[in-house]
């Protein structure tokens, strides 16, 4: 065996843990969070975003599904935000919903449609856990990993594209940046809207700008049965994930697997 021999191995090796890593399928780290519901096509919904089944599903003003190229509520098109794509509460400390997600040093081929279970760590909702897909990108800021939750009424944009999908005027979502005021704001929403804005002053109580450990997980049926988008590497995930338990990137038992694999192969093939 030469040197040179023992260096492709080596290689190889290195090529297979970094091929593991940038999988990143049970990715994990701290992050802030905010909130937003600006009514505009999510980010994830467009074709092509990422190794997907199908875009995250967009709705038209009568939320009916529309054709994926339908153009963004926001800039002048017909595509909206779905109204269901909201959060709800399972019990007393989980719920479920989606999010727009910034993940430095990564791009939405990374994230869209992927699932996370933030598990909060700031008061008061610290010992409370979400589950949301990533159906959405936070763009606007770029420094931290994002969380930002969709929650109507939570926090408004100078868009109004809120206004031209439900018909009423932009203010009942409140102000730019804060969203509605209090609960009973709510009830100026639409009416499909109205449980996540509540769910804000229940669940969540009215929490400001809360600290989370976040996780892939894999995605529940209950979430991509709205967006309709599953990536192509949930069965992965779902296989090699120890998607509950490893803070790590990766899953030191599969990943010693993968590189034995890797050296017979080379062994082998020499
Ligand atoms: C509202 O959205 C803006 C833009 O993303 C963000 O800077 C702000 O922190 C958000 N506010 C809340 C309360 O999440
Ligand atoms: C809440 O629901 C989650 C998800 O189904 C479950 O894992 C957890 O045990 C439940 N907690 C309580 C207190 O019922």
């Amino acid at each position: 065996m030469t040197l040179s021999y023992l260096r492709n191995i080596l290689f190889l090796s290195h090529l297979f843990a970094l091929s593991v890593r940038c999988q990143g399928l049970a990715f994990s780290g701290e992050a802030i969070t905010t909130r937003f519901w600006d009514c505009c096509k999510p980010s994830c919904g467009w074709k092509q975003k990422a190794p997907f089944s199908r875009p995250v599903l967009s709705c038209g003003i009568d939320e009916k599904p529309l054709d994926i190229a339908a153009g963004t509520g926001c800039n002048g098109g017909n595509a909206y935000l779905c109204s269901d794509q909201q959060p709800w509460v399972v019990n007393e400390t989980f719920s479920y919903g989606f999010a727009g997600i910034f993940l430095p040093g990564h791009n939405e081929d990374f994230w869209c449609c992927s699932c996370y279970q933030l598990d909060f760590t700031s008061d008061p909702l610290r010992g409370k856990s979400m589950i949301v897909q990533a159906s959405n990108t936070a763009y606007d800021i770029n420094t931290a990993n994002r969380f930002s939750l969709a929650v109507p009424g939570g926090n408004t944009t100078s868009y109004d594209a809120c206004a031209k999908q439900y018909g009423v005027d932009q203010t009942v979502f409140g102000e730019n940046h804060r969203g509605v005021g209090s609960k009973e704001d709510c009830d100026g929403l639409p009416q499909q809207l109205q449980p996540g804005c509540r769910w804000r002053y229940d669940w969540f109580q009215d929490a400001s700008y809360p600290s989370a450990n976040f996780k892939r997980v894999v995605c529940p049926a209950e979430l991509t049965d709205r967006t309709l988008c599953k990536r192509n590497d949930e069965k992965a995930l779902a296989e090699g994930g120890s998607s509950s338990a490893a803070p790590t990137s990766s899953s030191p038992a599969s990943f010693r697997a993968g590189a034995l694999a890797v050296i017979i192969a080379a062994l082998l093939s020499a």
